[in-house]
């Protein structure tokens, strides 16, 4: 399987020198897990328990195929799996020109969405002398590659202070000033509310939320509050500028007749090679009419 998929999107790695990518996606029932490469690193979710031999013989393929030299492992079962211990480990990811702290350890996530990777390089090309502001803004990623490419002023907001800090420190790791890229410890929701009363415009807005979160007891949905978060965007939208509005979750519906006057256009190809036939995501761009 190793072999097979990286027949696939071998070119597309070799073209763009890409070293972080998704090798395996668990859609086989006999193989409960997805694998995703960072240099010579391999992160490996695992869906259900599987043999302790199976995991031997996927190391082996990794170790073999890719010089694959450590693995860190992820239960993303609700039972506690049998699984290996995962080593301590941060490293420095470089993806189209830009770098980025990945903690391969720690959590469920690692800092950097492999399947948003195109939609960032798309963000980069628009983004020359714009202000943008990225609204659930996690590591900063699109922050970063909007910045690296030019951007005017960057805002990042973000609830927590530790992804807040893991911006600051993407930002520094790319010599970028924290003069011009700001960055907000604050409900993306409020956020909104703070902008329109300091009258702040912006080009591009970033809207990439989970499809659920929690904050001093209100629970966030993107289903049931995506209509306040893109109002919000809205209003302090430029006439010309776009909102990029993304969800991963499957059975998101944008509920148009709850927006302000807008258009709505989904944007089909964003998903990169790697994750192609698993829609990680959907992408709308929303214009002011
Ligand atoms: C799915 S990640 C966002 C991914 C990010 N857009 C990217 O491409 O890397 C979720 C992030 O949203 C943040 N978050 C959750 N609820 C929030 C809220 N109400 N306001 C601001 N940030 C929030 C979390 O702290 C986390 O960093």
């Amino acid at each position: 399987m190793i072999n097979h998929n990286l027949a696939e999107i071998k070119t597309y790695l070799a073209e763009n020198n890409i070293s972080a990518y998704r090798l395996i996606t668990n859609t086989q029932t006999f193989l409960p897990v997805t694998v995703d490469i960072y240099q010579d690193n391999a992160v490996i979710h695992v869906f259900e328990q599987i043999e302790p031999a199976i995991i031997a013989e996927l190391e082996q393929g990794l170790k073999t195929i890719l010089q694959v030299n450590a693995f860190f492992y992820k239960n993303r079962s609700k039972d506690t799996l049998n699984i290996p211990e995962s080593p301590a480990k941060n490293i420095i990811q470089e993806e189209y020109g830009n770098n980025f702290i990945i903690n391969l350890s720690d959590y469920l996530d690692t800092g950097l969405f492999l399947d948003h990777r195109e939609t960032r390089k798309w963000i980069a090309d628009q983004s020359q002398n714009k202000t943008i502001l990225n609204t659930f803004a996690y590591s900063g990623s699109f922050t970063v590659f909007a910045a690296k490419a030019g951007a005017l002023k960057t805002f990042s907001v973000d609830i927590s202070k530790v992804y807040c800090e893991w911006i600051k420190e993407n930002l520094a790791l790319n010599n970028l000033p924290l003069e011009n890229n700001w960055v907000y410890k604050m409900d993306s929701l409020e956020f909104f509310q703070y902008a329109k009363r300091k009258k702040l415009i912006f080009d591009i807005i970033i809207i990439d939320p989970p499809t659920f979160s929690k904050n001093k007891g209100k629970s966030f949905s993107i289903q049931k509050d995506h209509p306040r978060l893109i109002n919000g965007a809205l209003e302090v939208l430029s006439p010309s500028g776009f909102i990029l509005f993304s969800s991963n979750y499957r059975d998101f519906r944008m509920a148009d007749k709850d927006l302000l006057p807008c258009l709505v256009t989904e944007r089909y190809n964003t998903v990169p090679p790697d994750f192609e036939g698993t829609q990680p995501h959907r992408c709308f761009i929303i214009n002011k009419p």
